[in-house]
């Protein structure tokens, strides 16, 4: 493999996907310094907690340094900068660059201005390729495997680019069943439906929660997306639409696993965490591991 770049999750092959599960695995136990002395950009212009904080203890595990934006208001994007020029000047200021941005197709815009390393955080509603693998490592770890499992996605597919993501990676491998539950404003994109179609992998979509859950093996939860909603009213009004309790939880296997990116907002109710099947703030740790995977590789490859 001689990647450098991760913009989407869609231009992964099985075997990379493996490589860097195996890699995760292995970083959790070692300190390697693989980044000693090498600058990272954390290029933050949405908001973020996980993602960021989870790249910067990566990169400091590794014995890199950094450099980073955290607040888009702070830096000249404010002032009406490009982000061409932007990515242009940074390029020259660190030696690896991790970038969220708001509008979609970013990352694949950046990397036309820098052939350093580059890894997409978030570009809007779009993609979110570092989630997705985090998440594949978390199946992994969680249920001992990929293949043949039923996974259900449930709040909002349309903005949610974590499920987007993470679907690119699923039809990877033989997975039995996806299963889509939102509400129909929310719905996934065609877009999604067709690749799954062409990869030849089952999945249906429903607004009902309840009667899906004991067929899955992973339920992965997700946040309405408020900051992607043009009208406010119709957020509002969607908010609250799916609320995961103990109950409908032990409706599922005991084996099922219940994941979310993260935040939380209302959509899982408290008491569930205390249960085994609660999985979220496992994931959110595996992050780290994953995050360390994905620097060590590039740089490596970068340097070859
Ligand atoms: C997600 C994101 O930013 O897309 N969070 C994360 O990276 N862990 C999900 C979300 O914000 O709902």
């Amino acid at each position: 493999m001689n990647r450098t770049q991760l913009t989407t999750s869609a231009d992964l092959t099985r075997e990379e996907v493996d490589f860097f599960i195996k890699e995760a695995e292995n970083l959790r136990t070692q300190r390697t310094k693989d980044l000693d002395g090498v600058i990272v950009a954390s290029l933050f212009f949405e908001p973020s907690t996980r993602t960021r904080l989870s790249f910067e203890s990566a990169v400091h595990r590794l014995g890199g340094r950094l450099i980073t934006v955290a607040n888009a208001s702070s830096t000249s994007m404010k002032k009406g900068e490009a982000l061409n020029d932007t990515i242009r000047v940074i390029e020259k200021y660190a030696d690896i660059l991790v970038m969220r941005h708001p509008k979609e197709g970013s990352a694949a815009e950046a990397i036309q201005h820098t052939d350093k390393p580059f890894l997409n955080g978030g570009d809007g509603a779009n993609q979110h390729p570092t989630q997705a693998l985090l998440d594949m490592y978390t199946i992994q770890r969680e249920c001992g495997g990929i293949d043949g499992k039923a996974i259900g996605f449930v709040g909002d597919l349309k903005f949610g680019r974590t499920v987007h993501s993470l679907l690119y990676l699923l039809a990877l491998y033989k997975v039995k069943k996806v299963i889509f539950i939102s509400p129909t404003q929310l719905k996934i994109p065609n877009y999604y439906l067709d690749m799954l179609k062409e990869k030849g992998i089952e999945y249906m979509e429903d607004s009902e929660l309840n009667k899906h859950v004991p067929e899955m093996d992973i339920l992965y939860m997700t946040r309405i997306q408020q900051e992607r909603f043009e009208n406010l009213e119709e957020y509002y009004f969607l908010k609250g639409s799916y609320i995961l309790t103990s109950d409908v939880v032990r409706m599922g296997k005991p084996t099922m696993r219940v994941m979310h990116p993260l935040p939380r907002v209302d959509e899982i109710t408290m008491e569930v965490d205390g249960m085994d099947q609660a999985a979220y703030f496992r994931q959110s740790e595996n992050g780290i591991y994953m995050r360390m995977a994905l620097l060590k590789t590039l740089w490596k490859n970068y340097n070859q």
